[in-house]
């Protein structure tokens, strides 16, 4: 499996976030139920297309940004730098200390990751979650199978669906947004 991007993937992400940074990541952020104290997972976070708006609501908690791959993380290092409110990790599989997390947040990620891997991640995400906690990822609606895998697990691991949303995003199509609690 491919972890570390092209270079014109790079520069297609952050052109990406240049023109849709607002309709796209801020709009998933802004939905995002935080209230400024919570401890935060960003699983997948690429560049920090979405922890760039997400660290700006948590005056007072904290944000992981964690990613499979050393030269995301060094993109994502960039675009937040300034905040003293983040840890970055790069890892294959989040290792936390149960019941860590307020919420955790997953965009555009777990559709590209085996299904033998998605159990052991999602497990552990789901571990990772305080009681009370919430889970949302946001998947493009065509990878169907892959999203009924994903909701299987989530919910084989104890959480429960509270809401769900359709998006259209830009040059990606529909994408399903799903908010479970712990
Ligand atoms: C399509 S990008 C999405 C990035 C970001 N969340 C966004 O929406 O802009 C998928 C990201 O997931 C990361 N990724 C893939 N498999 C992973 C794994 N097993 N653990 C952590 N990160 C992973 C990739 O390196 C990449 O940065």
């Amino acid at each position: 499996m491919k972890h570390e991007p092209a270079p014109l993937e790079i520069f297609l992400t952050r052109l990406a976030f240049f023109l849709y940074g607002k309709s796209v990541y801020k709009a998933f952020a802004d939905r995002l139920p935080l209230e400024g104290r919570e401890q935060v997972l960003d699983f997948g976070c690429g560049m920090g297309t979405v922890a760039y708006y997400v660290a700006k609501k948590l005056p007072h908690g904290h944000l992981t940004c964690l990613d499979i791959s050393e030269q995301w993380m060094n993109v994502c290092r960039k675009t937040l730098r300034g905040y003293g409110n983040i840890t970055f990790q790069q890892a294959e599989s989040p290792k936390f200390a149960n019941e860590s997390f307020n919420l955790v947040y997953s965009h555009f990620v777990l559709h590209d990751i085996p299904v033998s891997e998605l159990k052991r991640i999602i497990s552990a995400l789901a571990e990772s979650l305080k009681s009370g906690g919430v889970f949302v990822f946001r998947e493009p609606l065509k990878e169907m199978y892959k999203i009924s895998v994903i909701k299987h697990l989530i919910e084989q691991n104890g959480l429960s669906l509270k809401d769900s949303r359709i998006t259209d995003i830009p040059l990606l199509g529909n994408a399903l947004e799903s908010v479970y609690t712990k």
